[in-house]
């Protein structure tokens, strides 16, 4: 067997923000399901502050949660495809060249699925986003109907993003999950261990984040 190296490829901030993430966008449809409108509103905003957070993780986070060191031109993603049957061992040290395109369709959705519910109105009840009295009652209805549709794209987006991570398993026999939940994985043959940056930076920017989505909530 080929001599691996145990290397953090995910910080814990990173990884705090997945699995919170998931559990936030299941609440957020559970919420307005069941017409916890209030609670709706409360998950849907956490979701923003998240998504912000992940933003500007991705400028002053760890190397391997960098925009910069994931975003590769899309000609690269598309050779990376190329390769998926190929059983090899697993040398990603983060997203791969097609996961870093995956990671920033899924972060677009969920900013665009945050804004218009802002925006939206449910006739029936009279329920209003926090900044439904910036608009006319077209845009907000507008706004409703995106806010609609993009959860429709939500799910067929992380549908895909399942899918995928189960065919890197079967085809290739890499786990991407584990290294999500406990951050590191083993790597064949030598690497440079990237730079992980403290937890401080990202309470801080967290902190940021959530004080921003309280003052557009509240103040606007
Ligand atoms: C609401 C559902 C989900 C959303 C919105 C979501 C979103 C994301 C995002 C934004 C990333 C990028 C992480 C980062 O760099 O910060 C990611 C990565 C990842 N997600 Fe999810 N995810 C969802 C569900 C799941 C589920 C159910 C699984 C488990 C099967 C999963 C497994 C992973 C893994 C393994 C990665 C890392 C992939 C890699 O190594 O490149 N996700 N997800
Ligand atoms: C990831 C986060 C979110 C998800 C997954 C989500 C999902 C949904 C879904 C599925 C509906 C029902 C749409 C329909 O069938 O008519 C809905 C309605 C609504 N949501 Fe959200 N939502 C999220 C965030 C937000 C946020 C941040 C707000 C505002 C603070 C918000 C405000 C509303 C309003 C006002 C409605 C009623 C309007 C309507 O029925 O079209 N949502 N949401």
């Amino acid at each position: 067997m080929a001599q691996t190296t145990k290397v953090r490829v995910w910080d814990a901030p990173t990884r705090c923000f997945h699995w919170t993430l998931v559990a936030l966008v299941f609440f957020c449809w559970l919420t307005q399901e069941k017409g916890w409108m209030e609670l709706h509103f409360l998950s849907g905003e956490a979701v923003l502050a998240l998504v912000l957070f992940r933003i500007g993780w991705g400028f002053v986070g760890s190397q391997t949660a960098r925009f910069a060191a994931f975003l590769k031109h899309p000609m690269a993603a598309l050779h990376h495809l190329k390769d998926l049957p190929k059983r090899e061992p697993d040398t990603e040290l983060g997203h791969n060249a097609a996961g870093g395109w995956m990671v920033l369709g899924l972060l677009g959705l969920l900013l665009l699925q945050v804004g218009t519910g802002m925006f939206a109105n449910d006739d029936e009840s009279f329920i209003e986003g926090p900044l439904r009295h910036l608009v006319s009652k077209g845009i907000s209805d507008l706004a409703g109907k995106v806010h609609e549709a993009s959860f429709a794209l939500i799910q067929i987006a992380v549908a895909l993003h399942v899918l995928a991570i189960m065919v890197y398993l079967v085809l290739k026999g890499h786990n991407l999950v584990r290294p999500m939940i406990l951050g590191t994985k083993e790597i064949a043959g030598p690497v440079t261990h990237p730079t992980m940056v403290g937890p401080l930076r990202a309470i801080v920017l967290l902190a940021v984040a959530a004080a921003a989505v309280w003052a557009l909530v509240h103040t606007i």
